[in-house]
């Protein structure tokens, strides 16, 4: 039986579908980021899992049972919403007591696991403090501290590391991976930084207008996106025109095959090729490469990989990352020959 299935949700506002017919089925221990732009369902979806808010049709599963009808402290679901402050008038250890007096915990038993929460998150020294005493690094701690301390299943995230610099976000970010491993508990982590949830997850479900366009791997999104979207959404991208007759791909001014993992494996007018700036190299490359000529229309200075605009002879422009020891300014204006290996290119039809 499986852990927690999202089931054909669909959430209406009005003629607005914020959730259209999302579905999803979550492994025990699993750690899944959802995925999109802004306004496309993530949040909807977490409060309909957390219970504060009732899906127009659909169910939610928990080990097989429907639990749409529970109340939120029924559902053993923790979560960290970003609006949802931490109680100013508790201290650090008062806050992280609060979900166990409300299911009535003892008090020697709610004193050991606000300790064991202290220790977890590293913050024993600071128990006495009250939340603006804090920075938002350490408030972020006490929010975590306090949606694990009565043991949930599942713990919902929602952007919480969004009011944080970047390298207080990076830092976090380790410290959650480390909170998830140690704790074993499901996480589902709502983000719209691709980078935060490639890094971090074990799956990610892509949102798009209230719909999941794709899920899976971080690694098999990145590399073999069947999807613009994704394939756009995920990592920086370029796209060009192509098409492939008796076997022959023709595209970035030049004709070349790709292997058959890459390959659809059938002729087509028209199609269109994916390749990375990451992936693009300078000069002709090794036997087997795809070359090509591209004039050089703009140059970014970008420390160890300069940023090049290029524009094929086609007239279709894109860019590339090359180190900054192979190419320099002097490039700007020039015709020069690049190259990317046949199983950097991907193709959408
Ligand atoms: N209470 C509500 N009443 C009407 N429309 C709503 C309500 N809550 C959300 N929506 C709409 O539902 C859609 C999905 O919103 P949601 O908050 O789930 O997006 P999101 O993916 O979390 O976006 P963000 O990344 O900006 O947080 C949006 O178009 C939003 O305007
Ligand atoms: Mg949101």
């Amino acid at each position: 039986m499986s852990f927690l299935v999202v089931d054909s949700l669909t959430m209406t506002y009005g003629p607005l579908r914020a959730l259209n017919d999302v579905s999803l089925t979550v492994k025990e221990g699993e750690f899944i980021s959802l995925l999109g732009p802004s306004g496309s369902g993530k949040t909807t979806l977490l409060m309909s899992l957390a219970g504060f808010n009732k899906p127009t049709s659909g169910r939610i599963l928990l080990d097989g049972q429907d639990i749409i009808a529970r109340e939120p402290e029924d559902r053993d679901f923790g979560f960290v919403f970003q609006g949802y402050a931490l109680f100013p008038h508790l201290s650090v250890s008062g806050n992280i007591a609060f979900p166990l007096k409300v299911r009535k915990w003892d008090a020697v038993r709610i004193r050991a696991r606000v300790e064991e929460m202290l220790a977890l998150v590293g913050l024993k020294s600071l128990a006495d403090r009250k939340p603006r005493q804090l920075s938002g690094g350490q408030q972020q701690r006490v929010a975590l501290a306090r949606a694990l301390s009565f043991g949930p299943r599942v713990l919902l995230l929602d952007e919480p590391l969004s009011a944080l610099d970047r390298m207080l976000r990076e830092q976090m970010q380790t410290e959650l991976r480390r909170l998830h491993r140690e704790t074993g508990v499901t996480f589902l982590y709502v983000t719209h930084d691709q980078q935060e949830a490639l890094t971090m997850s074990d799956r990610i479900a892509v949102f798009e207008k209230g719909k999941i366009v794709e899920e899976g791997s971080p690694t098999r999104l990145f590399k073999s996106p069947t999807t613009r979207f994704v394939a756009e959404f995920l990592g920086e991208n370029n796209f060009v025109k192509g098409s492939r007759a008796n076997g022959v791909w023709q595209g970035f001014g030049t004709s070349f095959s790709l292997p058959e993992q890459r390959d659809s494996g059938e002729d087509a007018g028209s199609a269109t090729l994916w390749l990375r700036p990451g992936d693009i190299g300078f000069g002709t490359g090794r036997d087997g490469d795809i070359s090509f000529t591209a004039k050089v229309e703009d140059f970014v200075f970008g420390g160890t990989h300069n940023r090049l605009a290029l524009r094929l002879r086609s007239g279709e422009t894109f860019v590339a990352s090359i180190s900054a020891d192979l190419v320099a300014e002097d490039a700007l204006g020039k015709d020069l020959t690049f190259h990317a290996r046949p199983e950097a290119v991907g193709v959408l039809r």
